[in-house]
């Protein structure tokens, strides 16, 4: 026994995987992004089977998503006896959603009194924009260049990438986009200070040139996700939010992907002082069960009385048993805590891989969310989108599942779940090394 997790087997796709995929693609729409072609057959903390009997390290969570582990016993338990009890009930209540809404609250920042149960992320902003709406009577939102917030109307309308904007024509109208400190690839360099000099600056420009005097809030992600795991200097969050009390406006973080322990800490906005007035939570609050929700202190959130929000599943009894016991297991298993142990150690090793690497550009991240930014050359750094695209495929015949994201697709996205140990951090990053090793030589 090598005591190893990983091992490949066939080429990929394998036979069985070959044959589902072209199915596949036959009868659903094929708009999923670039990806390695396996086929997922089941899971289990850390470690993903494929139909043809491979086993994967995984270095995605789906996309930052089970943070508990694939397949947790306790939820897998939870989850089946919900479903035995009671699968649907649209808005009465169960003992099971007021119970997930008492411990949700329990998990907030302190300033934070009352949550709503919706379905996806991109719904969770959506009626994020909405509250800051209802609350102060007008309508212009700022994002962020690089932000994203889903691909639903005012979701894709305040956030910051063409994708999920192109062909449909006008946005939501009062979107305001500005800058955000990408330290890598500013003009102004990588010091902090001058970052977040530069960005307020920005901010200021943006909404002089173009609000027309009805801000209602500023929706900002921690880190900015699908951009590329882009990190603010400390203090830029600060700043904002001071800026927004200022203005008297809704200050509302998007902790869709970088909450539940993603980044050491229960909510990503936690690494600065800031008490956010609204916040969006998705992904890892159901770790695959569909669910999402919007927190936020009372007085917020006092705009929206009976029918001004609901959602046909949204706190259903099933993804309210989720929450339970995601919430129980991120407790007991101390998840925050080992996101920011195992987190360090893989950085570490990034960084050591870095230091030998010709297209390594940068890496960046905190806890167990980081990016490996891909480049033709460091010194002028091109992206390197195609050189991401093969390292994905060459990872994952060697038994690691990683993605990408990033405005130039270049970007490995290093996010396992929070359940993985130091042995299989290891494991994983000697596959990553010399996958690399292997795409480099090409
Ligand atoms: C920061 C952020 N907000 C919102 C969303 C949209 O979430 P969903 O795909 O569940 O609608 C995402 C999804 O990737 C995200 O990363």
């Amino acid at each position: 026994m090598s005591g190893k997790l990983a091992c490949v087997k066939t080429p990929l796709p394998g036979p069985k995987g070959a044959a589902l995929l072209e199915k596949w693609h036959r009868f659903e729409v094929n708009t999923v992004g670039f990806q390695a072609p396996v086929v997922w057959d089941t899971a289990q903390g850390v470690v993903v089977k494929d139909v043809d009997g491979n086993t994967f390290l995984d270095w995605t969570s789906g996309v930052l998503v089970t943070n508990v582990g694939h397949c947790h016993p306790k939820l897998v338990k939870a989850v089946q006896e919900a479903v035995a009890r009671l699968i649907n009930n649209y808005e009465c209540p169960t003992p099971a959603r007021i119970e997930a809404a008492e411990r949700l609250v329990a998990h907030l920042p302190p300033h934070m009194d009352k949550c709503f149960f919706l379905t996806t992320g991109s719904e969770a902003t959506e009626s994020v924009t909405r509250i800051m709406k209802r609350k102060t009577g007008c309508f212009e939102v700022i994002g962020f260049h690089g932000g994203f917030h889903g691909r639903t109307y005012a979701a894709a309308g305040v956030g910051g990438l063409t994708n999920p904007k192109k062909g449909y024509g006008p946005t939501m109208p009062g979107a305001i986009r500005v800058p955000f400190p990408y330290s890598y690839r500013s003009p102004v360099g990588d010091d902090p200070g001058k970052l977040i000099d530069f960005a307020m600056t920005m901010l200021e420009e943006g909404v002089r040139a173009n609000s027309t005097g009805s801000l209602a809030g500023m929706m900002v992600e921690p880190y900015l996700g699908a951009a590329g795991f882009i990190f603010p200097p400390d203090g830029y969050l600060a700043e904002l939010q001071k800026w927004c009390r200022a203005k008297g406006i809704v200050f509302a973080v998007d902790e869709v992907q970088s909450s539940y322990g993603r980044t050491g800490r229960m909510w990503g906005h936690q690494w600065e002082a800031v008490e956010p007035d609204l916040m969006a939570i998705g992904k890892g609050i159901g770790n695959g069960i569909p669910t999402a929700a919007i927190a936020g202190r009372t007085e917020t959130l006092s705009g929206m009385g009976p029918g001004d929000m609901s959602s046909t599943v949204g706190g259903n009894p099933v993804s309210s048993a989720a929450v339970i016991a995601i919430l129980e297991i991120m407790d007991e298993e101390k998840l925050s805590e080992n996101a920011l142990a195992v987190g360090k150690v893989i950085k570490d090793r990034l960084l050591a891989i870095q230091d030998k690497s010709r297209i390594v550009g940068d890496v960046r991240g905190r806890g167990l969310v980081m990016g490996v930014e891909l480049v033709k050359d460091r010194k002028t750094k091109e992206p390197a989108a195609d050189l991401t695209r093969k390292l994905i495929v060459r990872a994952a015949e060697k038994g690691l599942l990683i993605g990408s994201v990033g405005i130039f697709g270049n970007v490995i996205r290093v996010a396992p779940p929070l359940v993985i140990n130091e042995a299989q951090a290891h494991e994983s990053l000697d596959i990553f090394a010399s996958a690399l090793a292997d795409v480099e030589k090409r």
